[in-house]
């Protein structure tokens, strides 16, 4: 059995949500993946904190009792762009693999992949975009054989969340906002989320990812601030919805980028997205659409995805999965 040290950067939302369900799928990791993960180390910025179920001898303030003791791995669940991105590129330059669920910095310093690439690590993303969707992989594996001519989604769960309840339970948009934090949906600032930020920083990912080599010729962001009860009132009387729409499209010269709240009717697949669910439409020129649906924020889905890249890198079984 193999024996794999991780260092935790983080125990919010995601990072608690990693280290319950590292305990709940321990056993079943070391039959089916034959590696024995462990936390060995856990950084959070107030060490005196309660922490429900973390052993707090683990438990620092100083990123560098993580990064430089010896572990095989680190996962970075602070958020943020600025220490976190000195975080990882300390973790890669000792030459430790790095799973992040972060979107803002990987979407503003694409070059931590050429980084992990040049020091023969691996950067693990599939948690950045959508939550437990693994829409990471899709775009990476099951599009090599056909052209991608769109990406068309709801990827923000926040928003999605915050739209559901002003339509069903008919609130306003700060009270359905509040709910969102209180559920740990939301960004540290949640006008990432409601101004579209976060939903263009992943847009930027899913870009990359389905458009490898096309510059963006068209950018627009816009969010669901200007969203008020009586545009949903008169969706609906039009037997449509609002969400909060990321659109990456192949145009002349390029690839057009669009985030901003849209009227969708019934009909389209994305308008039965509710709650914090996150939805992708992509759409290749061979294959038609491909359409992958399910929760895209939250403690556990998101930790279900940062745990199976994890599992990825150290069993082996995955793909290099950093990107030019
Ligand atoms: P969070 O609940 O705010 O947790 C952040 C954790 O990092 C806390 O434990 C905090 O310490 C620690 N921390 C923050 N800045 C630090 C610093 N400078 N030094 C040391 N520790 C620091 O955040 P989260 O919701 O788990 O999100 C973490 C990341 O996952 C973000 O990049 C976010 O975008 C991404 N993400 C979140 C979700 C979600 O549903 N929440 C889903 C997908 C991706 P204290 O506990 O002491 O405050
Ligand atoms: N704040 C983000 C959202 C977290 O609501 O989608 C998941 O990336």
């Amino acid at each position: 059995m193999r024996r794999v040290s991780i260092g935790l950067l983080g125990c919010g939302t995601v990072g608690q949500g990693l280290v319950e369900l590292l305990s709940c799928e321990q056993a079943r990791i070391r039959n089916q993946f034959g590696v024995d993960l462990g936390i060995h180390r856990i950084l959070v910025r107030d060490g005196e904190k309660p922490r429900r179920g973390i052993d707090s001898r683990l438990v620092t303030t100083s990123a560098m009792d993580v990064i430089d003791s010896p572990c095989d791995l680190v996962v970075e669940l602070i958020g943020g762009t600025h220490s976190a991105g000195a975080f990882i590129r300390r973790a890669i330059g000792l030459g430790r693999h790095v799973v992040t669920a972060n979107k803002a910095l990987l979407a503003s310093a694409p070059e931590l992949f050429s980084m992990a690439t040049l020091h023969g690590v691996r950067l693990g993303f599939e948690a950045s975009v959508c939550g437990a969707l693994p829409v990471v992989r899709v775009l990476q594996h099951g599009f090599a054989g056909d052209s991608i001519e769109s990406v068309r989604g709801i990827v923000n769960g926040t928003c999605n969340y915050v739209l559901t309840r002003m339509e069903e339970d008919g609130l306003e948009l700060p009270e359905a906002v509040r709910q969102a934090q209180a559920r740990g949906f939301a960004e540290a600032d949640p006008a990432f989320d409601i101004g579209g930020v976060d939903s263009a920083q992943k847009l930027r990912i899913l870009a990359r990812l389905a458009f490898p080599n096309l510059p963006a010729v068209k950018v627009e962001t816009d969010g669901i601030g200007a969203v008020r009860a009586a545009a949903i009132d008169a969706a609906r009387e039009r037997d449509s919805v609002i969400r909060l729409i990321a659109e990456a499209r192949r145009v002349p010269g390029g690839v057009a980028l669009s985030v901003g709240p849209r009227v969708i009717a019934r009909g389209d697949p994305l308008a039965s997205v509710r709650e914090e669910n996150n939805g992708v439409v992509i759409r290749g020129r061979a294959s038609g659409e491909l359409l992958l649906t399910g929760k895209g924020a939250g403690s556990m889905p998101t930790a279900a995805a940062v745990l199976a890249d994890v599992i990825g890198i150290v069993a082996g079984n995955m793909d290099q999965a950093a990107v030019a």
